[in-house]
């Protein structure tokens, strides 16, 4: 039974962990293992996570059960905009996928800003499994980029959002 909990700075190596393995599993096939391997180093490092973590107006969660971290959750408020919360990650390990973990951990995520008036993310638009997640919870499509995460990443990505409150 895994239960989310905010996550601390002993938790980083794990979560590191997770997000390496779980973007290994998702997005191989979509850009190859070497520029998944490239990116995960780069924004999954634990000094990276550690910014995350110190970050005001920000909650970063996990599933755990005492033993494992099944998944993680990252969202925080936009900087340009305060009334928009930002649906940074959202990532469950393979194994653990499809039995409610990912939907606790957006639950807890989703009351945590209550003055903005939506949540966004942006989304792969081959990642159908996690496109069927977000709909499933509330989401809608409400634009797309072409350069996911950061200013040059050079993968497009299409825009959700829930409306909030
Ligand atoms: C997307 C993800 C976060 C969902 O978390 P999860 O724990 O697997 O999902 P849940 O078990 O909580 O699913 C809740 C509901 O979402 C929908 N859903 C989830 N996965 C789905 C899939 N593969 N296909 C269709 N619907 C899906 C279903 O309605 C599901 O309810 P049900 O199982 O009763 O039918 C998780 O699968 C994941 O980490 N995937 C890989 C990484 C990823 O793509 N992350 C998002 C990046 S933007």
């Amino acid at each position: 039974m895994f239960f989310v909990r905010t996550a601390s700075e002993r938790d980083l190596p794990k979560v590191s962990a997770l997000l390496a393995e779980t973007w290994h599993a998702t997005y191989d096939a979509l850009y190859g293992p070497d520029k998944v391997s490239e990116i995960t180093a780069k924004w999954h490092s634990v000094p990276a996570l550690t910014e995350k973590l110190k970050r005001k107006h920000a909650e970063f969660v996990v599933a755990d059960d005492g033993r494992v971290l099944a998944g993680m959750g990252y969202a925080a408020l936009s900087k340009a905009d305060p009334k928009v919360a930002v649906l940074h990650q959202l990532y469950v390990l393979p194994q653990y996928q499809r039995q409610g973990v990912g939907r606790d951990l957006f639950a807890e995520l989703e009351t945590c800003f209550p003055d903005a008036r939506v949540m966004r993310l942006e989304v792969e638009p081959k990642n159908t499994a996690a496109i069927a997640f977000y709909e499933a919870h509330g989401f809608a499509r409400a634009g797309e980029t072409a350069d996911c995460g950061d200013g040059r990443s050079g993968i497009p990505a299409l825009i959700l959002e829930k409306p909030l409150g």
